[in-house]
């Protein structure tokens, strides 16, 4: 399948750029910090697909050292701008050879994996990302849940596309983000829980923890259907063998 990162792009970045944890993006960041304190043992960091480096600032933030690496020279250069201090890295063609092996507590994937098609591909990049964990490391990987493609969100629209409904595993999905003005739609990868499980399983990767975060109602945002359906799903992983 052709399929072009949408991140690779300059009024894209802009416009990310301009995202904190506001709305739906909340429930997708609210649960982090407990998940890490129940498993990661140290503060070395690595954000994969970190973006304009919103969620490696969030990283930082929680105290580890966290350096940002994305496929989008666009993304990065817009990380670098906001934060000129920090450590962000394009990854050409996902070369992982200059990252240390065996090095990071913690690898966090925000969305990223919404954006790489293909079992195979998938597949290899979780087994990269396995090589650069420490022997008790653990990989956190936030992702898309199947569900937010087919509903309205306090951030996001899908009524455009009833086309969504019909995807299959592996099937491009279109998303609208209504957080910021740039209305053109993201391409995602709709790839559910079974399939998830597959590459974890072809990686040599195993679930500690999933969530699926859900609103509860008392927070100051304006929910549509996030009190009754999780828009994101979140693995903790760890090395099985
Ligand atoms: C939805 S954005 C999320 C950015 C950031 N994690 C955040 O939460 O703000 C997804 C990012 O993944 C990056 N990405 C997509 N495919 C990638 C790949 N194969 N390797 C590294 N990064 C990739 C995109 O360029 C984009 O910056």
């Amino acid at each position: 399948m052709d399929f072009v990162n949408c991140y690779q792009s300059a009024t894209r970045a802009e416009a990310y750029s301009k995202l904190e944890f506001s709305n739906t993006y909340h429930l997708a960041f609210r649960d982090l910090p407990e998940i890490f304190r129940a498993h990661v043992k140290g503060t070395a960091a690595l954000d994969f697909g970190c973006g304009a480096g919103r969620s490696t600032r969030f990283l930082g933030g929680l105290g580890f050292e966290a350096a940002g690496v994305d496929i989008s020279p666009e993304m990065v250069a817009k990380a670098y701008e906001i934060d000129p201090t920090g450590d962000y890295r394009v990854i050409p063609g996902d070369d992982m050879s200059g990252l240390p092996r065996e090095s990071f507590s913690l690898i966090q994937s925000a969305f990223t994996f919404d954006n790489i098609p293909g079992m195979d591909a998938k597949a290899r990049l979780f087994g990269d990302l396995r090589a650069l964990l420490k022997p008790d490391g653990i990989i956190v990987n936030m992702v898309s849940a199947p569900e937010i493609y087919c509903n309205e969100w306090a951030s996001f629209s899908t009524k455009d596309f009833p086309e969504n409904r019909n995807a299959n595993p592996g099937d491009p999905v279109k998303i609208i983000t209504t957080d910021f003005e740039d209305r053109s739609p993201a391409v995602d990868i709709l790839w559910p829980h079974e399939s998830y499980l597959e590459v974890y399983g072809r990686a040599g990767l195993e679930i500690v923890e999933m969530r699926k975060p859900l609103a509860n109602g008392d927070e100051p945002y304006r929910w549509v259907s996030e009190t009754r359906i999780a828009p994101w799903v979140i693995y903790a992983l760890r090395r099985s063998n």
